[in-house]
Formats: C-alpha cells, structure tokens, sequence
C-alpha cells in the first residue's frame, strides 16, 4: 500500500503536472488506442477514435478528472472511487485488465511530458498508486 513518502510523493507530482491534464489524459487515450486496439470496443459509439479527435481528447480530460478525484482521496481509494467502479462495472462492463493497459500508458506520457520531474522515486510511487487506483475500480466486480 503507500507509504506516507508515496503519497507525498504522489501529490507534490500532482500539483507540477495539474494544468496539463487535460494534454495528459488525451496522449494516454489516444496512445492506449493505438497500441492496445482492443480497447476500442468500448469506445465504438464514438465517431473518430483517432489521436487529437475532439472525443478523445474530451475523454482524457473526463478521465484526468477521475484522477484527480483519486489524489484527493487517496487515504480512502476504496470508498472514494466507488461510484466510479460501480459505474465502469455494471453499466459500462469494462474488463478491468485494461486498468492496468490505461495506467502503462498514463506513466509512459507522463515520462515523455515530464522527463525531469519523472524520476524513480515519481515513477514508484505513480506506478503504486495507479495499481491502487485499479484496484479500488475492480471494487465493484466482486
Ligand atoms: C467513463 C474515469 C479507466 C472506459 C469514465 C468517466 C470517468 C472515468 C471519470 C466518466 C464517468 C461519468 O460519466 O460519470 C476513469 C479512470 C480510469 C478509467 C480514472 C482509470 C485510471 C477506463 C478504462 C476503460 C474505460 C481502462 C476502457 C478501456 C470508459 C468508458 C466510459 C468511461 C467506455 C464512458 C465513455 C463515454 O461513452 O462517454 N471513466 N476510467 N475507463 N470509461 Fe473510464
């Protein structure tokens, strides 16, 4: 679970990369529909799944917010994200494998847009808390 030195880590990150979330979550969408194809099927309904289409990149913003819901609930993931895990379990069926996919590929841009604050004390502490983020959205499938 995180240490007190991971959140903090976590959250002095956070605060850095804020004002460019909503670039963030669009190059994590977009790169995660592209490397990773099969998670297109839960966004057919969408008319262009191409990197830098308005949904994608309105998407990344949702999904960024749901992140920064998960920072300032971080002493509580479970309860805290239980709307959310409800939501991506019963009505939207998301196999929750690909919460790992969407957190590689969060990491991967946040190392490309962050290559100086991105150290390996950042990087430990984003990979534990996306795996924890993961975990309080598989709540809901038990
Ligand atoms: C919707 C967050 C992972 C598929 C949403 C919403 C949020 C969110 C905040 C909008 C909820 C609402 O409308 O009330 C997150 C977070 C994730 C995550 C924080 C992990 C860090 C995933 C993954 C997939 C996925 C991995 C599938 C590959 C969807 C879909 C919708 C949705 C299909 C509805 C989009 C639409 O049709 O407009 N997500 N999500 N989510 N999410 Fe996730």
């Amino acid at each position: 679970s995180l240490s007190a030195k991971d959140k903090n880590a976590i959250k002095g990150f956070w605060d850095k990369i804020a004002p460019e979330a909503e670039n963030i979550g669009a190059d994590a969408l977009a790169r995660m529909l592209v490397v990773y194809p099969q998670t297109k099927t839960y966004f057919s309904h969408w008319q262009d799944l191409s990197p830098g289409s308005a949904p994608v990149r309105k998407h990344g913003k949702t999904v960024m917010s749901g992140v920064a819901e998960a920072v300032s609930k971080i002493d509580d993931l479970t309860n805290g994200l239980l709307t959310l895990s409800e939501l991506h379990a019963f009505q939207l069926r998301v196999d929750p494998a690909n919460f790992k996919i969407l957190s590689h590929n969060l990491l991967v841009v946040l190392a490309i847009q962050f290559p100086s604050d991105f150290t390996p004390e950042v990087h430990v502490a984003m990979d534990k808390f996306l795996s924890a983020v993961a975990l309080a959205l598989s709540e809901k499938y038990r």
